[in-house]
C-alpha cells in the first residue's frame, strides 16, 4: 500500500512526494529531524520531541515552518491516513531550496524551510531483541561537536552500524577521550551494584527524550541514577547495560566488544525499566 506523506503543507501519495535537488538538506545536511514512536495509534512523548525540535531549529537559526499545535495535528492526520497502529513518524525540516548551491544561508523570507513527515509501520514493543538483548562494539566518536542538535548528518552513525554488523554485533557505542558518549542512534547506560550510570548532558550527546523519561521513572522507582561519563572498560565490567531511544525504548545490551555482561542475558534493571517505560508511555500517549 502506498503511504501518504506530508510535504510542505500537502498530504501526497509517496510517489508524488518530492523535494528539490537544490534543497539544503540534500546538499549540506542542513536540516534537523525527529522520530516519534506510535503505539496503539497514539504518539509517545510528543511534547518532548516537539520541544527538542524547536531547540534544534533555534540553535541553527532556522525558522519553524509550523506551530507545534499544527505539528501535532499533522502527526495525528498521518497516523489516521496511513492507518498506523505501531511504528514511527519521521519528521525532517531543512533550510529549504534556494535554487542554487551556496554555503551562505538563504534569507528565510525568500527561501522557506522544507518540511517532510512520513510514517514507518514497524513492530516496536514485542520484539525478540528485547528478550535476548543486543551486542555492541566500541568505535571512535569522530562526529562534530554539536551532537545535542538533532541534525540529519547521520553518515558516521550509519557507518558505525555497518562496522557493528561486520563485527557480528548489533550496534556501536562511540568513545571519545576514553569515555562512552552514546550509541549510534541511542543513549548508553551501564548498571553497576544497582546504580544506573549514563553520561551527563552536554553538547557531546543527544539529549534523548526517552532518556529523560526513563531517568524520571527510575528515580520515581527509587533506583539510584548517576549522570556521569563511563569508560568502555567500566562497561565491560558492568553487571548489565542497555540503550534507550524513541524506536527501541529500553533495549538490553548483553555484550560489549565481545565481553559478555553478567550471565549474558538481559539484566533485571533493563527489563524493569522497559516495562515501566512502556506502561507509562502508553498511558500518557496522545
Ligand atoms: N535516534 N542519541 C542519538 C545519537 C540518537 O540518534 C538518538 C535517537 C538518541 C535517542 O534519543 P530519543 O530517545 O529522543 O529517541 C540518542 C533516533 C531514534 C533515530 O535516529 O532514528
Amino acid at each position: 500500500m502506498s503511504r501518504t506523506v506530508y510535504v510542505n503543507g500537502e498530504y501526497l501519495p509517496e510517489a508524488e512526494a518530492k523535494v528539490s535537488v537544490f534543497d539544503r538538506g540534500f546538499l549540506f545536511a542542513d536540516g534537523v529531524y525527529e522520530v516519534t514512536s506510535v503505539l496503539g495509534g497514539k504518539l509517545l512523548d510528543f511534547e518532548g520531541h516537539a520541544k527538542r525540535l524547536e531547540r534544534s531549529l533555534a540553535e541553527l537559526d532556522m525558522p519553524s515552518p509550523i506551530s507545534m499545535e499544527d505539528l501535532l495535528e499533522v502527526h495525528r492526520e498521518l497516523v489516521r491516513r496511513n492507518d498506523l497502529d505501531e511504528g514511527m513518524i519521521y519528521l525532517q525540516i531543512t533550510r529549504g531550496a534556494a535554487g542554487d548551491r551556496d554555503f551562505v544561508f538563504p534569507d528565510p523570507e525568500v527561501t522557506p524551510p522544507t518540511i517532510v513527515l512520513f510514517t514507518q509501520s514497524k513492530t516496536l514493543a514485542d520484539v525478540p531483541a528485547a528478550k535476548t538483548g543486543i551486542k555492541v562494539i566500541s568505535i571512535d566518536d569522530i562526529r562534530w561537536g554539536r551532537r545535542d542538535i538533532k541534525t540529519v548528518q547521520l553518515l558516521y552513525p550509519s557507518m558505525g552500524k555497518m562496522m557493528a554488523k561486520a563485527a557480528g554485533a548489533d550496534d556501536a557505542w562511540m568513545v571519545e577521550d576514553g569515555e562512552v558518549t552514546e550509541g549510534t542512534s541511542n543513549n548508553a547506560y551501564i548498571v553497576k551494584d544497582g546504580k544506573i550510570i549514563t553520561r551527563h548532558l552536554g553538547s557531546e550527546i543527544l539529549h534523548g527524550i526517552t532518556r529523560a523519561a526513563v531517568l524520571r521513572f527510575a528515580r520515581e522507582a527509587q533506583m539510584v541514577v548517576e549522570e556521569r561519563a563511563f569508560t568502555i572498560e567500566e562497561a565491560k565490567e558492568a553487571d548489565e547495560a542497555f540503550v534507550t531511544s524513541a524506536s527501541s525504548f529500553v533495549m538490553p545490551v548483553v555484550s560489549v566488544d565481545g565481553v559478555s555482561l553478567g550471565d549474558g542475558m538481559p539484566g533485571p534493571v533493563a527489563a524493569r525499566l522497559r516495562e515501566i517505560y512502556l506502561d507509562e508511555s502508553r498511558k500518557a500517549a496522545v
